[in-house]
C-alpha cells in the first residue's frame, strides 16, 4: 500500500478538489432532495448545518500545528485535509443559506454553530482541539462509509445537485478519514482515554445539533401532523444516530486505526472509486443525474 497508487486503499491519495455547487439549480428549490428516502435528506440537511463551522475550526487548528509535525507524509496529509475542509466549509455555508429560505430556524442555528466553534478555537488548549477533531472526524468518515455503501437506499432517486454535493463530501471525508487520528497519535499517543472520551463527546454534540435542526424541519414538512408520521420521523433520527454509534464501537479498541477499521478495511466503494476516477479525467461532477451515477459504478 503506497501513496503512489491512488486506488489501492480508500484513504490513499488525498486530493483537494475546489468544487462549487449551484443551489439555484436544485429541482423545485425543494430541500427534501431525496425521493428514495425523504427523511434521510432532512436528517443529513439537519446534520450538515453546524458542519462547516467545525470544518473551519479544523482548518484553523491544523494550520496552527502543521509546522510542528516533523513527518513529511503526515504534514502533506494535513495540508490536504485543510484544503478539502476549506472547500467543504464554503459550500455548506452557502447550502445553509439555501435551507434558510424554507426553514427560518436555520439562521439562528447557523449563528449558534459559528459562535460555538469560534469560542472553542479561542479558548481550548491544543490537546482539546486536536482531540475533539479526531473524535469528530471519526463520524464524518463513518458517515461517509454508511452513506456511500447505502447509496441506493439513501439517494438513488434524488436531486442531482444536492446528491452531487454529498457524494463529493463523503468521498473526501473517507479519503482523509485517517488524518485527524494520525495527528492525535502524533502529539498524544498513549492518551487513549482522552481520545475515547472525545469520541463520545463529539457524537453527543453531533446528535444534539442535528436534533435541534431536524425537529423544526420535520415539523415544517408535516411530519408532526399525525402520530404515525411523527413516530416515523423520530424513529429515523434514532436509528441513523444509532448506526453511527454502533459503527464507532471498534474505534474504542486500543488497536484501532481508521485504515484498518474492521468493517471497512480495504473495502472499496464502487461509486467512490468511479467518482475519483471521473474527477481525475476532468469530468464535471456537480450535477450528477441517475445515468451519470450509474456510469460511475
Ligand atoms: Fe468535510
Ligand atoms: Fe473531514
Amino acid at each position: 500500500m503506497t501513496h503512489s497508487d491512488p486506488f489501492t486503499h480508500p484513504m490513499d491519495n488525498i486530493e483537494v478538489r475546489p468544487l462549487r455547487f449551484d443551489y439555484t439549480k436544485i429541482e423545485m428549490q425543494d430541500p427534501v432532495w431525496s425521493r428514495s428516502n425523504p427523511l434521510f435528506s432532512i436528517y443529513i440537511n439537519a446534520l450538515g448545518i453546524h458542519v462547516p463551522y467545525f470544518e473551519r475550526f479544523l482548518v484553523m487548528a491544523f494550520r496552527a500545528v502543521r509546522d510542528n509535525i516533523d513527518n513529511e507524509i503526515l504534514r502533506k496529509d494535513v495540508t490536504s485535509i485543510i484544503g478539502q475542509e476549506a472547500h467543504h466549509g464554503r459550500n455548506f455555508i452557502e447550502f445553509n443559506k439555501f435551507l434558510m429560505q424554507r426553514y427560518p430556524e436555520v439562521e439562528a442555528l447557523d449563528q449558534r454553530a459559528k459562535t460555538y466553534f469560534e469560542t472553542r478555537l479561542q479558548k481550548d488548549s491544543q490537546k482539546q482541539k486536536i482531540g475533539y477533531i479526531a473524535g469528530y472526524e471519526t463520524f464524518t468518515y463513518l458517515g461517509g462509509m454508511i452513506i456511500l455503501e447505502g447509496y441506493d437506499k439513501w439517494m438513488k432517486e434524488a436531486d442531482p445537485v444536492t446528491r452531487s454535493l454529498w457524494l463529493w463530501h463523503q468521498v473526501e471525508e473517507v479519503e482523509h478519514g485517517a488524518v485527524a487520528f494520525d495527528v492525535y497519535q502524533y502529539f498524544y499517543a498513549g492518551n487513549e482515554w482522552y481520545r475515547k472520551w472525545m469520541i463520545v463527546k463529539s457524537l453527543s454534540h453531533i446528535a444534539y445539533e442535528t436534533w435541534l435542526a431536524y425537529f423544526p424541519m420535520c415539523k415544517k414538512e408535516g411530519y408532526f401532523s399525525s402520530p404515525f408520521k411523527a413516530a416515523k420521523a423520530i424513529g429515523f433520527y434514532v436509528n441513523f444516530s444509532y448506526q453511527l454509534a454502533k459503527n464507532a464501537l471498534p474505534v474504542f479498541s486500543k488497536k484501532y486505526h481508521p485504515r484498518t477499521h474492521q468493517e471497512h478495511s480495504f473495502k472499496q466503494n464502487e461509486i467512490a472509486v468511479g467518482w475519483r476516477k471521473a474527477y481525475s479525467k476532468g469530468e464535471d461532477l456537480r450535477d450528477l443525474n441517475n445515468h451519470a451515477v450509474e456510469k460511475l459504478s
